[in-house]
């Protein structure tokens, strides 16, 4: 049975994903998270709840940034580490820079360190659409080298995605990087638009909609995300490649609020802001490469995947995986 490390496995996207992995059960897994103050930590275990039952999964409490993570971690014998751990987040990146970066750099170059002593030949890194940054030319290809991050958020991934190419070169670690846009689904953070505004129409607060709401984002249902992440897994094209993982389609920022209003059966009362530093106004990717190296394909439609969003706030904490594995694992 193959044995995985992950990291900031109590967070939105790592949960989902450890769930999938168990459901099949076909794999280890260990996760460790430092259960970061950036949103409740009762949010992230109840997360894990699911997964604390499983007999194939074991949670550390440990941060990336652990000086000593190497010998904590020794006795394991992993195949593969998946590294989603960091500090979420653009515009709190941009009041808190030396906090981010300690986190996503040096703790991202922790993670690098420990698979080079360990022998450990995968690591999958969780990078993001916003290295792109205010990159005009949409939609964007992993061969842009046009890349214009506007947030510290953006550099610190930048960066972990530099350290990857690094360990590749220099240790033949096989490293997938791969950029996620706009993740939604069940298990949201709460910091991000789709959950912050589904909370403000559910309580008759208004919406602060910066800018003109015609910002445009490529969103991407997290179940659509875990498909592409176990799909990498097996990549042995190259040892340093990257991926964007998108749906490959953009949906106005106007037409989200539309859609929470329909699924939530709830008017929104909107404010309109001016624009935030940090933010771009439009995220968009080309997919092509993921379709054809990793087989990856994407399936959920926009609407479908706000009622799912909904379904879960619904019914919060239900102590089930949201995502099935059976669409993206066979067996
Ligand atoms: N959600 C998105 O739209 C999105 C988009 C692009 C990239 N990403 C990246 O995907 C990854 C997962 O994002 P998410 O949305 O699930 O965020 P999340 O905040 O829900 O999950 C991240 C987890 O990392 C943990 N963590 C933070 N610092 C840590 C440390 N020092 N040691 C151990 N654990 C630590 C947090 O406690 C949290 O549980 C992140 O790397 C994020 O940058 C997310």
């Amino acid at each position: 049975m193959k044995s995985f490390l992950i990291t900031g496995v109590a967070g939105f996207i790592g949960s989902n994903l450890t769930e999938v992995l168990l459901q099949s059960n076909q794999y280890k897994i260990v996760g460790i998270d430092n259960f970061d103050l950036f949103y409740p930590k009762k949010t992230k275990e109840n997360n894990l709840l699911w997964c604390l039952a499983h007999p194939n999964f074991e949670f550390l409490n440990l941060s990336i940034e652990d000086q000593e993570l190497e010998k904590k971690l020794s006795s394991y014998n992993f195949d593969a580490i998946i590294h989603l751990a960091a500090k979420a987040g653009v515009r709190p990146s941009i009041d808190s820079v030396e906090s981010y970066y300690q986190t996503n750099i040096i703790g991202t170059l922790n993670i690098y360190e420990f698979a080079r002593k360990q022998g450990i030949k995968k690591v999958i890194f969780g990078s993001s659409s916003s290295v792109y940054g205010q990159n005009a030319n949409t939609p964007w290809e992993e061969k842009d080298t046009d890349l214009q991050p506007i947030s510290p958020y953006a550099v610190s991934k930048l960066s972990g995605e530099s350290t990857a190419k690094i360990y590749a070169h220099l240790h033949q670690i096989s490293t997938v990087s791969l950029r996620f846009f706009t993740v939604y689904g069940p298990r949201q953070r709460p910091d991000l638009a789709i959950h912050k505004f589904a909370n403000k129409i559910e309580r008759g607060e208004p919406i602060p909609l910066f800018g003109d709401g015609k910002t445009l984002r490529d969103y991407t249902f997290v179940g659509d995300i875990v498909q592409g992440i176990i799909q990498s897994l097996d990549f042995k094209g190259s040892n340093f490649e990257l991926f964007n993982l998108a749906s490959g389609r953009k949906i106005q920022l106007i037409e989200v609020v539309r859609l929470l209003e329909e699924a939530l059966g709830k008017k929104a009362i909107i404010e309109h802001l001016p624009p935030q530093p940090g933010d771009v106004s439009e995220t968009f990717a080309n997919i092509n490469k993921a379709k054809l190296a990793l087989n990856y394909n994407p399936s959920f439609s926009f609407e479908n995947g706000i009622q799912e969003f909904v379904n879960w706030k619904r019914i919060l904490y239900l102590q089930e995986p949201f995502i099935s594995h059976k669409p993206i694992l066979q067996n």
